[in-house]
């Protein structure tokens, strides 16, 4: 496991980005797993920045790890249309080669959809947040690592960081789908970005504490391929 500990968020995304930048030119059909939130939204600038000059997308194909249920593409805060507005239509990629969880079908359906597809899609990289409660995607604690696409009932606290987002916390869908631990798992590569203090805790236990379901990203810790970008505050709770 690689650790960078960035001196401010540009450093971080900077690090983040140049090792998707070297995926994407050393094959431009490589599939990329990628992650919505604030985090990495430095990474996403600096993809587009990028591809402005040089870097072409339009082979490149993208799997994201969660939609939230009931919210569609047209939705402002559907994790489609994040996707959109932050990256897809600012870098040349098709969208026909975008994948992301559709929210407002039959759930069950929609999760068996997308396992398909992860299994036609092996990625080259999955990018990773990190809950302050130690989820990676909407894996909230206690799912097994061994979990597939599946649709989850959202822990409060994730409820409540995500509120910033919707006009009051009624608003914050209650429901969504996310790629399960082992489909996360299944990526050659993983990059996992966090900042803040309020991630100290969760990125202690994540790396060093027990592998095991009470803090879902502490299964990188059995990945054989791990890079963490965090900046001073999330990296403030770790003993080397
Ligand atoms: P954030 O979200 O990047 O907005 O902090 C990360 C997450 O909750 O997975």
């Amino acid at each position: 496991m690689k650790i960078f500990i960035a001196k401010d968020y540009e450093e971080l995304s900077t690090i983040a980005y140049g090792y998707i930048k070297d995926i994407v030119k050393s094959n431009p059909r490589a599939v990329l797993g990628l992650a919505t939130g604030s985090t990495p939204l430095g990474i996403y600038r600096l993809m587009a920045e990028d591809c402005a000059q040089k870097i072409s997308y339009k082979e490149i194909r993208t799997v994201n790890l969660d939609e939230y249920v009931g919210l569609s593409a047209t939705h402002d805060q559907s994790y489609r249309y994040f996707m959109q507005t932050n990256l897809f239509n600012k870098i040349d990629i098709p969208l026909q080669n975008t994948f992301v969880p559709d929210g407002t079908g039959d759930p069950v359906a929609e999760c068996r959809r997308y396992d398909a597809l992860l299994d036609t899609l092996p990625r080259d990289i999955q990018l990773l947040g990190i809950g302050t409660n130690g989820h990676i995607a909407f894996n909230e604690p206690g799912t097994p690592f061994e979990s597939r696409t599946h649709t989850v009932t959202l822990n409060q606290s994730t409820i409540d960081a995500n509120a910033r987002f919707f006009q009051s916390i009624n608003e914050v869908p209650r429901r969504a789908i996310t790629m399960g631990i082992k489909d996360i798992m299944a990526a050659k590569r993983l990059l996992l970005v966090a900042t803040g203090t309020n991630k100290a805790d969760a990125i202690a236990k994540a790396l060093k504490g027990k592998s095991d379901p009470s803090c879902p990203a502490s299964v990188l810790q059995q990945h054989n391929d791990v890079v963490i970008v965090l900046d001073q505050g999330a990296a403030s709770k770790l003993v080397f």
